[in-house]
């Protein structure tokens, strides 16, 4: 038995890399983690279900659990000294903190403290989602423009699912790896160790109501998922939770796909790059899948604005590559008009 602390301090010294601040960062992830798991389990007797009445920087009605769960992280990354700033769903400008630890702490968090939390009532699988950047230069306290202009390297993704049980999954660049936690210890066990996505599955996610409003070539690859062809696997299958944590952990586990697309209304779709779709693009590589804006990489886009968002196609990589053959077959038009310049 493996606990998450053994297991990164293993690997920063595999890399001779054992100054032991990225494992205290990763455990002050572990710790916020596990007070935001308690708090979501307790959320029907706690009378912390429902709205806070505010509203984020994207226009979203605030879940109490959204505030609660961004506070902890906020709370723990500071008090652990590793963390110099914070980007989150949940605060319209970079947390930087100042003192000693905005200066000198290496690395940047971007968090997405509780997504699917339109889930949280009805008693569906819940996550946090981050990636974890190095600063290129300490000494100074963070600028918005350091993290716009490639002050900051990504150096780790990851989320805490809370679900039928709380899983920790991340990745540092070598493979994916993923810990559930033990209520009755407190403490995150090494499960499931070196995790791979299969390249072609048979499970399609993606929010068909929105059918009329997607890209010609996501209404074709949706027809080519219903087509019957049993050497390909087809007819897929359709699961959508509607927490892109839940249905990408779903889709690593299984083989599959998650589609949230891009519409003339909102061409850049409605996830958001640096703390949503960036930290599943690397596990989703890390473990051998493939994760697109439909046209190119999403580990390539450029970061322009912190709260910046991006149409996703991720999962096992047959499928993804389909879903781009036609995207560039039928879509061309909305790329030259929407995302040429992106
Ligand atoms: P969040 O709860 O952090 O705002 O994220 C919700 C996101 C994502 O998790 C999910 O996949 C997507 O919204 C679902 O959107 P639709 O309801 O439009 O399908
Ligand atoms: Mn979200
Ligand atoms: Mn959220």
């Amino acid at each position: 038995m493996k606990t998450l602390v053994e297991f990164i301090w293993e690997q920063q010294e595999k890399y001779g890399n054992a100054t032991g601040e990225f494992s205290r960062l990763m455990n002050d992830m572990g710790i916020a983690g596990k007070i935001v798991n308690r708090d979501v389990n307790r959320a029907g007797l706690a009378e912390i279900l429902g709205y806070e009445g505010t509203v984020n920087v994207q226009g979203e009605s605030q879940k109490k659990l959204d505030v609660i769960a961004n506070n902890e992280f906020i709370k723990a990354l500071r008090n652990g000294r590793q963390c110099a700033a914070i980007i989150s769903e949940e605060n319209e400008d970079v947390v930087i903190f100042d003192g000693n630890i905005g200066m000198n702490a290496k690395y940047i968090v971007a968090l997405d403290p509780l997504d699917g939390s339109s889930n949280i009532e009805v008693n569906v699988p819940i996550g946090t989602i981050f990636a974890i950047y190095k600063r290129k230069e300490t000494g100074k306290l963070v600028t918005l423009d350091e993290i716009l202009n490639g002050g900051i390297d990504l150096v780790c993704g990851g989320y805490i699912i809370y679900g039928s049980s709380t899983m920790m999954v991340y990745t540092t660049g070598d493979g994916v790896n993923g810990f559930t936690y033990d209520p009755t210890c407190g403490i995150f066990i090494l499960s499931h160790e070196n995790m791979k996505i299969s390249d072609l599955g048979n499970i399609y996610s993606i929010n068909e109501a929105n059918y009329l409003y997607f890209p010609e070539g996501v209404k074709h690859y949706i027809k080519y998922c219903q087509e019957d062809d049993p050497g390909t696997n087809r007819p897929y299958t359709t699961r959508y939770i509607g927490s892109l944590i839940s249905d990408f952990h779903r889709n690593l586990l299984r083989g599959g796909i998650y589609i949230y697309p891009g519409t003339k209304k909102n061409p850049q779709g409605k996830l958001r790059l640096m703390y949503e779709c960036i930290p599943v693009a690397f596990l989703a590589e890390q473990a051998g899948g493939k994760a697109s804006d439909g046209f190119k990489r999403i580990l390539d886009i450029p970061i322009k604005e912190i709260h910046q968002r991006t149409p996703l196609f991720i999962g096992s990589r047959i499928m993804v590559e389909k879903a781009e053959a036609l995207m560039a077959e039928y879509s061309q038009d909305f790329y030259e008009t929407f995302m040429k310049d992106k």
